[in-house]
């Protein structure tokens, strides 16, 4: 009868729950298990005692539809250099690991973007610890797998709000600039924008120029279409390259971005009336889109199945139609950024979308 963890790590997103559930059937309901839930991913794992929840079956029952994760989770605080209230850094990781032998466990899932998923395996790997992990995040950069959980519900809330902007802009006669997230990576952008109907999508694999986002807007005009809507990705830089994300003075806080600085530039080029609306951390929470909650699902059973073939140090993933197991060193060494030459820009491009030069 083993006994595991699961942690959730990083940014929360929609259909973590759905996972947790997922692996609380398979492990508690098939094989028996007693699954441990770690609070606040490696945080939970530091505190002495460890902070820890015993999750049964009728513990997560109702959390197919719940939005964030019921254990907490946490980006802040590499582990490696964790930040000490005296404001030096400190190496935590022999705390982490004497948590996980205190609390005896067999092994621990780690459901991670690519960032957790490599600060989780550096961990194991120093404390001999059994992991599998499963990806998550919105931004659907970790390597390999085709899908993310997460992912497909931030498309879904984009695409609204793409809609929604369709029918403001055309009463107003406006540029509308939705500004999404994705970290380093345009995939949100550029799904939901061919989604959406966006006229321009800028994503950060492929460079622009506020010119041809201008040309696009007149084209427009020309035939009779007074608005327009623009999909920007945050980690759009400005024409010279510059990052535009301003924050407060400790960091601590966003105050603008690339959406405030292109609705400037195409004023500027257009005379247009533009507005702009950052959809920020909308596109995290709420319920999982079916897609998720499938993901979630088949995620969590082979993750426990890994466990129960003692195949460790391996990541769920995603690929033509199956769920295939694969090194999670394979999955983090793959950063999976958009392709340039790939299907959906092809489409956006077929459909006469401005998405860069
Ligand atoms: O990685 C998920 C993500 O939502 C990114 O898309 C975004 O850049 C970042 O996290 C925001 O992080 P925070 O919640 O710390 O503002």
């Amino acid at each position: 009868r083993k006994r595991i963890g699961i942690l959730t790590s990083g940014g929360d997103c929609a259909g973590l729950n759905a996972a947790i559930r997922a692996v609380v059937y398979r492990a508690v309901g098939t094989y028996g298990w007693e699954v441990i839930g770690i609070r606040q991913a490696t945080h939970g794992l530091m505190s002495h005692p460890p902070q820890v929840t015993d999750l049964g079956i009728e513990k997560v029952d109702a959390l197919l539809t719940a939005g964030g994760t019921v254990l907490g989770t946490t980006n802040k605080g590499n582990p490696f250099a964790f930040p000490m209230p005296d404001g030096t850094v400190c190496d935590r990781t022999q705390d982490i690991i004497d948590g996980y032998y205190q609390l005896h466990l067999d092994a621990v899932i780690g459901i991670g973007g690519d960032g957790s998923m490599a600060i989780l395996r550096k961990l194991a790997q120093h404390g001999g610890w059994n992991l599998v992990g499963i990806p998550k995040t919105i931004d659907n950069d970790v390597g390999i797998t085709e899908h993310s959980i997460g992912f497909d519900t931030a498309v879904n809330t984009a695409t609204e709000a793409l809609d929604r902007l369709h029918f403001t802009a055309a009463s107003h006669s406006r540029v509308m600039i939705l500004e999404v997230m994705g970290r380093d990576a345009g995939h949100i952008a550029i799904s939901a924008g061919i989604a959406g109907g966006a006229d321009v999508i800028l994503i950060p694999e492929i460079p622009y120029t506020v010119a041809n986002i201008c040309r696009k807007l007149e084209e427009r005009q020309s035939q009779g279409k007074n608005y327009s809507l623009v999909i920007v990705s945050e980690a759009v830089r400005t024409e010279a390259g510059e990052v535009v994300s301003i924050t407060n003075r400790l960091g601590q806080c966003r105050l603008g971005g690339i959406g405030d600085y292109l609705a400037d530039r195409i004023c500027d080029c257009s005379g247009a009336e533009t507005r702009v609306t950052v959809l920020g951390h909308v596109q995290r929470g709420g319920t999982p889109s079916p897609l998720d909650r499938l993901v979630a699902a088949a995620f969590g059973v082979a993750a426990v199945d890994l466990i129960a073939e003692e195949k460790y140090d391996h990541m769920v993933t995603w690929q033509n139609r199956q769920v295939v197991s694969v090194p999670i060193a394979a999955a983090i060494a793959h950063y999976q950024a958009v392709n340039p030459e790939g299907t959906l820009v092809k489409t956006a491009r077929g459909l006469g979308i401005y998405l860069g030069d």
